[in-house]
Order: C-alpha cells, then sequence, then structure tokens
C-alpha cells in the first residue's frame, strides 16, 4: 500500500534570550510557574510553546481567568499554525492535520477542563481575573486532565500582593504543590522599548537604558516592584494614592491643595453608580476634573466631589445638576474646549443615566470597557505613575469639602483616595469616588498623556 507523506512547514516566533534560557531551565519540570514582569513576552513564550505541541499532534489546554482574555490567545495561535490547520472555533478550540488540539477555557467556567485529556496546559494571567483562581479549582478541575498523558503545567503571571488563597501565589510559595518557578523581570525583554526600523544599534541600546531609568523613578517603588520586577509585594500598610502628592508646596514650604486653575483646556465629570447590594439608595459619586496643558505636559485638577444616596428615580432630576456643575467650572476655569460632558459607567444605573442623557442631548459618554473591565487594584496601579508624578492635584475645594453621607459626614474624596489599600478583601469598603479619580487621571492623562 503506498502512503503519501507530506511536510508541512510552519514558522513560529524565535525566543529572546531569557525565554530560551526560562526553556531550558524548565524543561525538565512538570509543573512551571513563569513569574515575569510586563510585557516580558510570557503570552509570546507560552502561545509558541502551545503551537509546538499542537503541531506535533498533542492536545492542550489553554486557560485564563476570564473569556475576554482567551481571544487574542486563539488569534495568535491560529495565525502561528496556519498551514496545519484544520477546524476550529472562534475562541474554543483550534484543531491541527496532525490530530493535534487546543481547547480554550475562561475559569469563569467552573467546570472548565472537565472530562478532557492534556499534554500541556497553560494558565494564562494566573493572579489576575475578578475571581481569583483557588487552589481548589487547580486541584479539582485542572491537574485531573494531566493524568492520562502525565502532562506538563505551565502556568504564568505577573505578580499580584501577598494573598497565601492565591493558587498563584501559593505554587511560587508551597512546594507541595509540586511546581517549580522560574522568575523574569520586564527588563529581561531584549526587545523593549521596539526598535525603529532604521535606528543604529547603539542609540537604540541608549534610548532602552534611559528608558527604563525613567521608567523606574517615574513609577512607585511597590508598583515598580510588582509590575516590572514581579517581586510580590506586601501592599497592606501602604498608603496607595499619598496625600502629599496631590498638594501643592506652597512658600513657606508648607503643603498645600491647588488653586482653582485661571485657564484649562476642558472640564469633565465622572459618574460612579454603585449597585453593590442591588438598592436603590446606594451611594452615587460625580467627581469634577479639570485638564491643564503646559506646553507639553499635563495634568488634572480634581475642582469638586459629591456622594449622595440618591434613589433610582430620583438620579432623573440628578443628572442635570450635573451638567449645571460642569458648566459652571468651564467659566471658572476659563475652559478653552469648554466642558466635554460627563463620563459615566456603562452597566445597572449608569446606563440609565446615560439613556437620560442621549434623550435630552447632554454630553454624556460610556467609560471605555477597556477601563471598567479592569479590577479596582489594576485600574489604581495603571494611574499611579500619574499621581506619584505629581500630575494630580486636588483643588481647596475638593480638599475642604464635607458631606454627610450614610450618617458620616468627612471629607469622603480624601477618605476613600487616601484610604485605598491595593488587596483589601473588605467587600463593604465604600469606593465610588476612588473609582471616579481613577477613571479620570486614566480618562485625562492614560491615553498618551492628553485626550
Ligand atoms: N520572542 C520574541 N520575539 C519578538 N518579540 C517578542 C518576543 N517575546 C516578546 N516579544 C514582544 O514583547 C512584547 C510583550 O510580549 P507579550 O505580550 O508576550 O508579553 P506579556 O508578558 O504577555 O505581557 P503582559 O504583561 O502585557 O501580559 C510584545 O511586543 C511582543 O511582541
Ligand atoms: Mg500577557
Amino acid at each position: 500500500m503506498d502512503t503519501i507523506s507530506e511536510t508541512v512547514t510552519i514558522k513560529l516566533p524565535t525566543f529572546h534570550p531569557e525565554q530560551v534560557r526560562a526553556f531550558r531551565t524548565t524543561a525538565s519540570w512538570d509543573y512551571v510557574a513563569l513569574r515575569a514582569g510586563r510585557r516580558w513576552g510570557k503570552n509570546v513564550y507560552g502561545e509558541t510553546t502551545a503551537s509546538d505541541h499542537i503541531a506535533r499532534g498533542m492536545t492542550v489546554g489553554w486557560f485564563a481567568p476570564e473569556y475576554k482574555r482567551l481571544s487574542e490567545t486563539y488569534e495568535n495561535i491560529a495565525q502561528m499554525i496556519e498551514p496545519v490547520k484544520t477546524r476550529s472555533k472562534q475562541g474554543e478550540v483550534i484543531r491541527t492535520m496532525t490530530d493535534g488540539r487546543v481547547d480554550f477555557w475562561s475559569l469563569e467556567d467552573e467546570n472548565a477542563g472537565r472530562g478532557r485529556k492534556y499534554h500541556l496546559i497553560v494558565i494564562d494571567e494566573a493572579a489576575f481575573g475578578k475571581k481569583k483562581i483557588l487552589r481548589e479549582t487547580w486541584e479539582r478541575s485542572i491537574k485531573p486532565t494531566l493524568v492520562d498523558y502525565a502532562g506538563r503545567a505551565l502556568v504564568m503571571s505577573n505578580t499580584n500582593g501577598i494573598d497565601p488563597d492565591d493558587f498563584f501565589y501559593s505554587i511560587c510559595h508551597d512546594p507541595l504543590l509540586g511546581f517549580r518557578q522560574f522568575h523574569a523581570p520586564t527588563r529581561s525583554n531584549p526587545f523593549l522599548p521596539l526598535r525603529k526600523p532604521t535606528e543604529p544599534f547603539e542609540l537604540w541600546v541608549a534610548r532602552r537604558r534611559a528608558y527604563f531609568d525613567r521608567l523606574r523613578a517615574d513609577t512607585p517603588p511597590l508598583v515598580y516592584e510588582q509590575e516590572y520586577k514581579a517581586e510580590f509585594v506586601d501592599w497592606s500598610g501602604a498608603s496607595f494614592f499619598a496625600l502629599d502628592t496631590l498638594l501643592v508646596r506652597a512658600g513657606d514650604g508648607s503643603m498645600q491643595p491647588a488653586d482653582l486653575p485661571a485657564k484649562c483646556d476642558a472640564v469633565f465629570a465622572v459618574i460612579d453608580t454603585a449597585t453593590k447590594t442591588g438598592k436603590d439608595n446606594d451611594g452615587t459619586g460625580v467627581t469634577y476634573f479639570a485638564f491643564v496643558r503646559h506646553g507639553l505636559t499635563y495634568n488634572v485638577i480634581v475642582l469638586d466631589w459629591d456622594l449622595q444616596q440618591i434613589e433610582g428615580a430620583l438620579l432623573e432630576t440628578w443628572l442635570p445638576t450635573i451638567f449645571q456643575n460642569l458648566e459652571h467650572y468651564a467659566k471658572a476655569c476659563r475652559a478653552r474646549s469648554g466642558s466635554v460632558g460627563a463620563f459615566i459607567e456603562d452597566k445597572a444605573s449608569g446606563m440609565v443615566l446615560l439613556q437620560q442623557a442621549a434623550r435630552r442631548g447632554w454630553p454624556a459618554t460610556p467609560i471605555d470597557s477597556k477601563l471598567t473591565s479592569l479590577g479596582k487594584d489594576e485600574r489604581a496601579i495603571s494611574v499611579s505613575g500619574y499621581v506619584y508624578r505629581g500630575l494630580v492635584k486636588l483643588s481647596r475645594k475638593a480638599f475642604d469639602k464635607v458631606v454627610t453621607y450614610k450618617g458620616t459626614t468627612r471629607n469622603h474624596l480624601r477618605g476613600q483616595v487616601v484610604g485605598f489599600r491595593i488587596g483589601s478583601k473588605n467587600e463593604q469598603r465604600e469606593d465610588d469616588l476612588t473609582d471616579c479619580f481613577c477613571y479620570g487621571v486614566a480618562l485625562a492623562l492614560g491615553n498618551n498623556e492628553g485626550f
């Protein structure tokens, strides 16, 4: 009988030297914890490893804490193994002509992986996701998928605080779980920042050094330790947004709130309507900001805020007052582009506000899902550099204001923002104004610094 054999070549990315070192070091380990800083190349590493397996006819289970983290990986793997790809289902499975397959699982699904057998499982962003991965999920759902083939596990993540209940923290600390770890900081990705096509090598090396030096200087030290060095950071003691960074130094050396800007580029508001308990009388926070440009630099001033318990029905009469206040601040701060309106989270009662505003032609914009889909801690970390560099200031009004909310009279903005703690497990903590604050800073400064 004739057999027809065909050679198909697929081209996988070439690992950078530190990825090569990770590959060699971990080659004989069954369970690998890859603890690496932001942008180190975890995805390139995991996706290349998975593609190599399925091209050789093996089965792979790819897990992420949430569905939204799977789609990019699906596309990358589909592209890498294109010449051998057969039937696939967007975001769910890719098969190869060599009988390999990769299944994509979100760990939001409690039954993820059940009933399957894998040569390799990969967990991406293991320490993240709104619901943390627990050791039980590994023991009960994922580990059993490796028994048939005595398969291997590659668990990749950056660090996310100290939490003995968290799976990723545990596999890096508790040898009984059977993992060994490979640790790599961001800086060991030699491709970052990407070299420009015609840039001479020496100039690029100098730019790279200067870039990392500045990144280090501009990032709060604990954030740098966590995000770029992938160290496990203890956040419990530290006030995350230090009050002093939100104030300006007066002539006598004391730290004082900022004056209202005499001129600015735009004013805007961020509204956060909490729906924690699902009751109508949950808190609704609003924070007003001025966006100020000085030459090539920008900053943000928190002008004012409010926190109220408003019944659903009364939100209708409350919303117009936000736009009136914005007009007031646009005049008071001589905003060149005037008020650019209110930014509102597109869920629950926020959706109602957006609809109301749309009906009446008021400028209200849903906050980009890239921001709203992050966890509170991730969002706070993502804006922390701007605050640390002193680009965000409180006005005297925002600093002095006192409001009675749920029976407590105080400056809730300061209380919440300066009182904010990373990794807090207190579900009851009030943080609507912290959310407004982080959204406002991200909206004004987050996207290449400037609207
Ligand atoms: N082997 C490689 N060859 C070329 N570029 C690479 C390689 N590894 C990583 N990169 C580049 O480095 C950057 C970060 O890669 P990747 O997204 O895989 O990192 P990550 O660790 O998953 O990042 P994040 O922390 O954002 O999840 C990308 O621009 C990627 O193309
Ligand atoms: Mg990644």
